[in-house]
């Protein structure tokens, strides 16, 4: 019998099938099911950024039928409006709406801010869940890298400018959602203007989420005794538009083996969901969760408390209008 006949052999066909359907059904695990948790939201408020699609829509959905009133923080009108009229569809909850903001841009953050201050008088959850991945170099009209801008530097002024209406509504929670990624970030403060970058893959998308769980201990820490908390979660590797900004074959890679092995939208957007919701996680605060809703320790430099205030203080100065 030759060497590659072990391979067509009835037992190894059968059981790298068997094997295949096991991971395809594993590949959403985690130790917290949402279907099985019973928080209700009705009366709270909830805001999440790029909830039109991928990992977003489904926190938002998840949401509505929790009875939240819901903000879709979406850019484009087009595929907001699809989104909101998917959930309100879905779980028949009309107290969702849809705001524009783009991240990438300070002045449009200002501008939602500014509208939600206006218009809501609470706001009990804040998931920061709008990223980019592969963007090519470009440098925004604030002067920021957009990369930067868009996972980083928005989102940091967003949630600064909602503070004092979220501490007013505590108890209440803000949830990063960064990525295992991070572990391969480096900080340098230069390249929040885009000095000192190379774009080789998600090498500056690894920077960013790095910086979203630094600044999110550093928040958690200025809240503390706020009733506030304020942590960051990876949501796994999840098939999403996520990878848009990438080469067609990186991209056909990505999707022949994430069918396997990698998470639905739906699976993504579990663990975020357990931070903003999970009764065990009340008062937990300046944590780093998992795929599975485990909490875990992000990287050193996540851990580097003195770094923490000096990002911080760095991203304040360069979002603040002088
Ligand atoms: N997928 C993964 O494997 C994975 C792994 C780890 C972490 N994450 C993180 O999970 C989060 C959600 O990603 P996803 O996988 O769901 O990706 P996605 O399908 O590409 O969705 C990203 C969302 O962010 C929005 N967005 C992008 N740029 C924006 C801007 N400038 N202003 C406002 N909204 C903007 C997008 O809006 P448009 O549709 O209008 O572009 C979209 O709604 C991201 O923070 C990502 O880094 C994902
Ligand atoms: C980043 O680039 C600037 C010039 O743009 C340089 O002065 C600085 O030393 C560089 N920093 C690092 C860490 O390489
Ligand atoms: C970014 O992080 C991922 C996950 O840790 C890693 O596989 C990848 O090599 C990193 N990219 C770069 C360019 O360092």
């Amino acid at each position: 019998m030759g060497y590659l006949d072990m391979f067509c052999h009835p037992v190894w066909a059968i059981s790298t099938a068997l094997l295949t359907v096991f991971v395809r059904i594993q590949r959403n695990y985690a130790r917290w099911n949402p279907r099985t948790c019973e928080v209700r939201l009705t009366g709270k408020t909830a805001i999440v950024t790029g909830a039109n699609t991928g990992i977003g829509k489904f926190i938002a959905l998840d949401f509505a039928r929790r009875g939240a009133r819901v903000i879709l923080a979406c850019r484009s009108e087009v595929r907001g409006t699809e989104a909101l009229n998917e959930i309100r569809e879905k779980t028949g909850n009309s107290d969702v709406h849809l705001r524009l903001v783009d991240l990438s841009s300070l002045d449009s953050v200002r501008a939602f801010a500014k509208r939600i201050l206006e218009e809501e008088n609470a706001l009990h959850i804040l998931v920061n869940n709008a990223g980019v991945s592969g963007l090519p170099r470009q440098i925004t009209k604030d002067g920021l890298e957009a990369s930067f801008a868009t996972n980083h530097l928005g989102p940091f002024l967003l949630t600064n400018l909602l503070l004092d209406l979220i501490k007013r509504s505590a108890p209440a929670r803000i949830v990063t959602v960064s990525s295992v990624n991070h572990k391969r970030g480096k900080v340098d403060f230069s390249h929040f203007r885009g000095e000192n970058l190379t774009y080789f893959m998600d090498e500056v998308y690894n920077h960013t989420k790095l910086h979203n769980i630094i600044c999110t201990n550093e928040l958690a820490h200025r809240l503390q005794d706020t009733g506030v908390t304020a942590n960051s979660v990876h949501p796994g590797v999840v098939m999403t538009e996520v990878m848009r900004h990438y080469p067609l074959w990186v991209r056909c890679i990505f999707n022949l083996v994430g069918f396997f092995f990698f998470k639905s939208s739906e699976g993504g957007a579990v663990s975020p969901i357990y931070c903003a919701i999970a009764e065990e996680l009340e008062g937990i605060t300046g944590r780093y969760f998992d795929s599975d809703c485990s909490l875990v320790l992000p990287a050193p430099l996540a851990r580097d408390a003195a770094l923490a205030v000096k990002d911080f203080e760095v991203c304040e100065r360069l979002t603040s209008k002088l």
